[in-house]
């Protein structure tokens, strides 16, 4: 376990975006503090949670940032994006309509976001693979064409959400 009150080498921070109900604050929650709630409510103006880990042995806090997808209860978009070094940039991959719109979302992150910036295509809700409705090489093909990361998890049985984030802050660093 990092931490316990020893030395911090690196605050990273990383932001969440995406279409609203596609399981953002979910796959924060299964991060920070290995929770899941099915009913969970969503997101008013911004949250975030913080979790250290180690890369390489040097102690890395990942601060995460979380805020709505729906627009009327969006954060300041500038100062959410500001000093972000990752993002992961989630769709359900049992609605189409936010794969279709992950475009839009790249196009935002990139008007305010660091040109350095690593961002992970995250496909959540792996386990309704019965309502798939995004195949794992569509979404494949258009992270390779954008130069995103690319993994599928699911927040409520925990497959990859670690290895989501763990590969984002291993490339920031
Ligand atoms: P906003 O805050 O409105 O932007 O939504 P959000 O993206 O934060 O979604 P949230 O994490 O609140 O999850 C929305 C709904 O999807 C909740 O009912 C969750 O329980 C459910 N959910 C999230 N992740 C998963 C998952 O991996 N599998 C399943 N089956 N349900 C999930
Ligand atoms: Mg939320």
């Amino acid at each position: 376990m990092a931490g316990g009150g020893g030395k911090i080498d690196y605050i990273f921070k990383v932001v969440l975006i995406g279409d609203s109900a596609v399981g953002k604050s979910q796959i924060l929650s299964r991060f920070a503090r290995n929770e899941f709630t099915i009913d969970s409510k969503a997101t008013i103006g911004v949250e975030f949670q913080t979790r250290t880990v180690v890369i390489q042995h040097k102690s890395v806090k990942a601060q995460i940032w979380d805020t709505a997808g729906q627009e009327r209860y969006r954060a300041v978009t500038s100062a959410y994006y500001r000093g972000a070094l990752g993002a992961m940039l989630v769709y359900d991959i049992t609605k189409r309509q936010s794969f279709d719109h992950v475009a839009r979302w790249l196009e935002e992150l990139r008007g305010h976001a660091d040109k350095n910036l690593v961002v992970m295509l995250v496909g959540n809700k792996t386990d309704l693979e019965d309502q798939r409705a995004v195949s794992m090489e569509d979404a494949k093909e258009f992270a390779q064409n954008e130069g995103l990361f690319f993994l599928e998890t699911s927040a409520l049985d925990a497959t990859n959400v670690e290895s989501a984030f763990l590969t984002t802050l291993t490339e920031i660093f």
